[in-house]
Parts: structure tokens; C-alpha cells; sequence
């Protein structure tokens, strides 16, 4: 089983690819986790990634499609993923059927910008497992920790409210477009992701058990 998540920066990708990923047992592969951990690494590519992820650009394809090769080939790929930010244009769509990459679903997120930037404000991320967390609709147990490994929760350096607004403009204008490339396909599932994070999640396991027969 093959799944993507589409959708504005903050419309609640990650949050809901960790719930199907623990409910179908298949990895979640987030090229932003991916990115950010290249960048606390220190490694070349997380350098040169910083600087387009901090003005809210995207990062040149020949940083990211490498990264998420290595990563699609790891063993825990082999039975089905979920591909969360990735592709992000239509050129990064087709490398993925270049190299045979089929998706089972392409389930885009719908929300408003204006809802989007609410939820920045007050959007922190665990700095170990990359959890999502909000002060007002998923607020941890523990304030500053993760509840699920326990590790510390750090606010993002790309969610200042004028880089929102960068990423917002560059979602529109390049990563939009990709739902017209997956309804030509079929593959796309839309999804009201203004409401309860439970009932999104409903939505969205019914419409792929629909898929897995
Ligand atoms: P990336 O990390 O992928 O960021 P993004 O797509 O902008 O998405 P986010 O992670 O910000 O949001 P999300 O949709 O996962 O929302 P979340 O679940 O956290 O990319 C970052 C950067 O890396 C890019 O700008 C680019 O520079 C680079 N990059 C990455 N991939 C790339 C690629 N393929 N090519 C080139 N460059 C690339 O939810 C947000 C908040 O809302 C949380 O606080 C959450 O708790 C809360 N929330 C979630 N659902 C709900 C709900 N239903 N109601 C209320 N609150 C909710």
C-alpha cells in the first residue's frame, strides 16, 4: 500500500500520516524530516537545504530526490509507505514514475490559508521523532515533551508568520497543481482537514480501505 499525503504546509500532513502509519504499519517518509535532519547533522545537503527552508522555497531537487531514493530503498519500505511532502511539483511527481513508483492513494488535505496560519502559531515538533504538536488542538501531556518518545519539543524555524506566507504562495503556485496530475490518474481522495483530527483520520482510513478492497 502506497500513500501520499497533499496539502498547504500546516494543513495536518504529518499529523496524519503518524496515525495511518502506526494503523497500517507501514513507514512515513517526510522529505522535511528528512531535510531537517540533514540540517541538525550538519551535513553538506542539510547546509545548502537551510537556507531555501528558511525563507520558505523549496529545496533543489538535486538535494531532495537523492535523499529520498536512499530512503525508499531502506527494507521497512518494502511492504507500502507514505510519501508526506514529497512530490512537491510535477517534475518531482515524475521521477517518482520514472523509477516505477505507483501510488495506491493521493490524499489531499484541504484547508484554508487563513486556518493555516492559526495553526502555525502555535505548532511545536519533537526534536527526536518529529512529532507534531499544537498549544491548542494537540497539546502534549507534558508541556515541552513528546509523548510519544519522550524527547523535546522545538518550534520551527520556518513558521514565522512571513515565511508561512512564503511557503503558502510557493504551495499554491508549484505543488497545487499535482491534485490535477493525480485526478488525471485517478488516484486522488480530497479531504476536509478543518475539523477534529480523529474524524479527518476516519475520513481518511475509510477511503483506503475503500482502496485495499
Ligand atoms: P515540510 O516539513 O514538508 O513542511 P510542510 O509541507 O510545509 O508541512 P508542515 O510539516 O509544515 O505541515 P503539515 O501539513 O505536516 O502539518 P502538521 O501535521 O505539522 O517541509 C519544510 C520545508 O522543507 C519546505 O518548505 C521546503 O523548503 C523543504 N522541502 C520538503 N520537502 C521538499 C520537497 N519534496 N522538495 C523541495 N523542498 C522540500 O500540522 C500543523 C499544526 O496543526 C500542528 O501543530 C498540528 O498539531 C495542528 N493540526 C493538525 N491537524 C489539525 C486539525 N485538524 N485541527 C487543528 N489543528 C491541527
Amino acid at each position: 500500500m502506497n500513500l501520499m499525503f497533499l496539502g498547504a504546509p500546516g494543513a495536518g500532513k504529518g499529523t496524519q500520516a503518524e496515525v495511518i502509519s502506526d494503523h497500517y504499519r507501514i513507514p512515513s517518509i517526510s522529505t522535511g524530516v528528512l531535510l531537517r535532519e540533514a540540517k541538525e547533522r550538519g551535513t553538506e545537503l542539510g547546509l545548502r537545504a537551510k537556507t531555501y527552508m528558511e525563507a520558505g522555497q523549496l529545496v533543489p531537487d538535486e538535494i531532495v530526490v537523492g535523499m529520498l531514493k536512499e530512503r525508499l530503498s531502506a527494507p521497512d519500505c518494502a511492504n507500502g509507505f507514505i510519501l508526506d511532502g514529497f512530490p512537491r511539483t510535477v517534475p518531482q511527481a515524475e521521477v517518482l514514475d520514472k523509477m516505477g513508483v505507483s501510488m495506491d492513494l493521493v490524499i489531499s488535505i484541504e484547508v484554508r490559508d487563513e486556518a493555516i496560519v492559526e495553526r502555525m502559531s502555535g505548532r511545536s515538533l519533537c526534536a527526536s521523532c518529529g512529532a507534531s504538536y499544537h498549544t491548542k488542538f494537540k497539546p502534549s501531556a507534558k508541556p515541552g515533551v513528546c509523548d510519544r518518545c519522550g524527547g523535546e519539543l522545538k518550534v520551527r524555524a520556518d513558521d514565522k508568520p512571513e515565511v508561512v506566507q512564503s511557503r503558502l504562495t510557493v504551495y499554491h503556485e508549484q505543488t497545487e497543481p499535482l491534485k490535477d496530475f493525480y485526478e488525471k490518474k485517478g488516484k486522488l481522495f480530497l479531504v476536509n482537514g478543518e475539523g477534529a483530527i480523529e474524524d479527518i483520520t476516519a475520513a481518511i482510513t475509510e477511503a483506503i480501505d475503500k482502496v485495499k478492497g
